[in-house]
């Protein structure tokens, strides 16, 4: 059983393969936090919930109850009667008044996990996971607060969402509602985030934790390029191996909180939710709000652990495609090569010389409707551009297919150019504040998604298309934040509920994409990777990682990112050089080997690259299909970190198997008069011996582990090379060396 109540202590014991999650009921009825940590088999009582200690509990000095709440370890904890931490629920009454407070009832625990209405949330078999509802009162509001645990045994993962429900007569206006929160003792935390900019997305950043509140936030409408909604709290001495690691990560795709604070009392509150700012929700009698799910992991082995335990807890439980584990087409996208200047020939000089080599699907970008030379016009008028596209879509796409490749197709449905029929005709479609003229980002605005009839004529857009021709692939854009907050289809005092109706908008109409279109590969992306977050992922089981395709750059970038997600829902491309981004030439080999580590395809103008990068793709198409079941299923190990130590980038993937282990050295800039680096390999079995493909060189799995393995050789800035250690026992396979 994961979940157990002990009735004597009144105490919930959750337990996943190597953790314990602690939840203590004090006297009075309060939930508080006792623990989370490394699995116990056994635990006395609530001790760590300090009731006996200055302030006193409520129940023996009511005069004192304000600091009493100020220092509670909560479960879940509402603002304006005391504690002075960070909170997780503001609530205003009906006359305005801001307090509340909540009181345990009772609990259900279930097998199996309740879906999260109109949300993307994780799931998973009535055997893979058990659930704890704790229905807690306030009984001055009459509102009731189920806080949700699910807890993921297999994968070392707690899922944490929350649900209000107003059971008075009148209305409650919420205007802060967190997810999930932790509140602990200090360990000199160090706070990990990402954080990064366009074309610089998630950067691991690593700090000490202060006094105060160190908070990492977006307002702009999505999960943003600047801020992730992830945190880790981590132990000074942890690395890839050693430390203790607590994480929570968002699965929501607009405006979050996620803020760590360290107290008076040197306690520290880890917070994460929908962003405050801006937001309110009118919660009419009778009504309820179920916030998103918060992703929770403790780690005492250090980052690496936390990385896998995420990882694997996204492949089987978060992401539904079933493109999950399958061969996903090796792509060319037009983006780079043409912008927005292309048409059925040129496309089709594109897709006759990518399939020369291997390639299997051509992608066709931003450009192809209403009259869209340049990126300042006819996002909303869905219609194909026939002056380009000469005899149509399904034309174009029956010439494709006729050349044994797939199709696939941008959109960018959430937006409406100014310029534009759609405009033109419902300028108040347009998200605007009445009597202010709306800013504009890339010459554009953002669709009204709040509303059912704007939902409806943007699904219906991007659905026609696809019902019109046999096309096997779809990139969703969204290509700017949100401003000018206002929806004239909504009253005065609900205008705070615009993101989130927004968000949820977005997550009914790709909900109904997939259900339509089951076979479809669907490929988020905003502006590059600024919504590269799990809310996309229940939808899609690739991401547009970033803008920024040089070979170099996405070293930094993939790193970040593969700290949480999987490396089969990056979007990598190999693009052209001088890279279009940062002017930087790099091998070819290299751009191929930075893209294997991701979904895997090209971005340039096959027709115009040099014969000798041309005949390199073959042997690239190929390593894809050879390694791609490892990629996508296997264990990610991060072994050297260009970024942090300036030495080498090096990554393996292992397969959980240890059949084989696939390992990635990028030097990044050489130096001179050093000798060969040595790296220490992971996921192996140490009583095997491994060979390594193309050397004819063999080593012990526990010498490749603990004695390390040299790199050598690597000539000049950028080179890159791939090893693949095949355990002796394993048929050699076909395939390039
Ligand atoms: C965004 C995407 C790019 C490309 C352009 C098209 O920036 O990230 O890959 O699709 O839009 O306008």
């Amino acid at each position: 059983m994961a979940i157990q109540f002990d009735e004597k202590r009144n105490m919930f014991k959750l337990d996943t393969k190597c953790t314990t999650y602690l939840i203590g009921i004090s006297k009075e009825g309060y939930v508080g936090h006792i623990y989370y940590g490394k699995r116990l088999k056994e635990f006395g009582g609530g001790y760590l919930l300090r009731t006996e200690e200055f302030p006193f509990t409520p129940e023996a000095n009511k005069r004192e109850k304000a600091a009493f709440l100020d220092v509670y370890p909560t479960e879940y904890p509402t603002g304006g009667l005391g504690d002075y931490r960070e909170s997780c629920l503001d609530i205003r009454n009906s006359e305005g008044y801001m307090g509340s407070e909540i009181f345990y009832k009772e609990y259900l625990v279930e097998d199996g996990k309740p879906h999260l209405p109109g949300l993307p949330a994780s799931f998973g078999e009535k055997d893979e996971v058990q659930t704890l509802q704790i229905i807690c009162e306030d009984p001055i509001l009459r509102m009731r607060v189920t806080l949700m645990y699910s807890v993921f045994e297999e994968e070392d993962i707690i899922t944490r969402s929350v649900k209000i429900e107003n059971q008075g007569e009148k209305a409650l206006h919420l205007e802060k509602v967190y997810s999930a929160c932790l509140d602990m003792d200090n360990q000199e935390f160090e706070m990990i985030d990402l954080c990064g900019s366009w074309a610089r997305e998630r950067y691991i950043q690593r700090e000490k934790l202060r006094y105060g509140r160190q908070r990492v936030s977006s307002s702009r409408g999505e999960s943003s390029h600047q801020e992730h909604p992830f945190m880790a709290l981590v132990t000074p001495d942890t690395t890839q191996e050693t430390g203790e690691v607590y994480a929570m990560h968002f699965v929501y795709s607009g405006n979050f909180t996620a803020q760590a604070e360290r107290t008076q009392f040197d306690y520290v509150r880890m917070v994460l939710g929908i962003c405050a700012e801006g937001f309110r929700w009118n919660l009419k009698a009778g009504e309820s709000f179920q916030a998103p799910e918060v992703v929770l992991t403790y780690s005492a082995e250090g980052l690496g652990k936390m990385t896998r335990s995420f990882h694997d807890f996204y492949r089987k439980h978060l992401i539904r495609s079933p493109y999950l584990y399958k061969k996903r087409p090796i792509l060319i996208n037009n983006w780079e090569a043409t912008y927005f200047d292309f048409n059925t020939e040129k496309l089709l000089a594109i897709a006759k010389g990518a399939k020369e080599q291997g390639i299997e699907m051509l992608v066709m970008d931003d450009g192809w409707f209403g009259k869209r030379n340049f990126d300042d016009s006819s996002l909303g008028d869905w219609t194909v551009n026939e002056e380009k596209l000469k005899g149509g879509l399904p034309h174009l796409v029956k010439q494709v297919r006729d050349l044994g490749m797939e199709f696939g197709i941008w959109f960018e449905p959430e937006m409406i150019s100014p310029d534009s029929d759609l405009y033109r005709v419902h300028p108040d479609w347009a998200i605007q504040i009445p009597g202010r003229e709306p800013g504009q980002i890339r010459a554009q605005y953002v669709l009204d998604l709040s509303r059912q009839e704007v939902r409806d004529y943007a699904y219906e857009c991007v659905a026609k298309i696809l019902r019109s021709a046999p096309i096997s692939y779809v990139k969703w854009d969204m290509n700017r934040q949100l401003t000018d907050l206002g929806s004239i289809a909504l009253l005065a005092d609900a205008q705070g509920e615009l993101s989130h109706r927004y968000m949820l908008g977005v997550y009914e109409m790709q909900e109904r994409l997939v259900t339509e279109f089951p076979d479809l590969l669907l490929e988020n992306c905003s502006g590059g990777g600024a919504r590269f977050d799990p809310g996309m992922l229940y939808y899609s089981p690739q991401i547009w990682c970033s803008d920024d395709t040089d070979a170099i750059e996405r070293l930094r970038i993939q790193e970040g990112t593969a700290l949480i997600y999987p490396l089969s829902a990056m979007g990598a491309h190999v693009s052209d050089c001088p890279n279009h981004i940062v002017g930087r030439r790099t091998p070819f080999e290299t751009r191929a080997n930075v893209a294997l580590a991701g979904t895997f395809g090209y971005e340039l103008d096959i027709t115009r690259i040099s014969e000798e990068e041309k005949k390199q793709i073959p042997g690239q198409t190929a390593l894809y299909h050879k390694y791609r079941e490892l990629i996508q299923k296997g264990d990610y190990y991060r072994i050297a970190s260009w970024t942090d130590k300036k030495s080498l980038d090096c990554w393996e993937v292992a397969a959980k198997d240890a059949s084989h282990a696939l390992v990635t050295c990028v030097q990044v800039l050489a130096q001179p008069n050093i000798h060969s680096r040595k790296i220490k390999l992971k996921g192996l079995d140490k009583e095997k011996t491994y060979r390594l493909e193309g050397s004819g060189e063999v080593y012990s799995g526990e010498e490749l582990m603990y004695c390390g393995f040299l790199i050598k050789g690597l000539e000049g800035d950028f080179a890159s090379r791939l090893y693949h250690f095949v355990r002796e026992d394993v048929q050699e396979e076909e395939g390039p060396q």
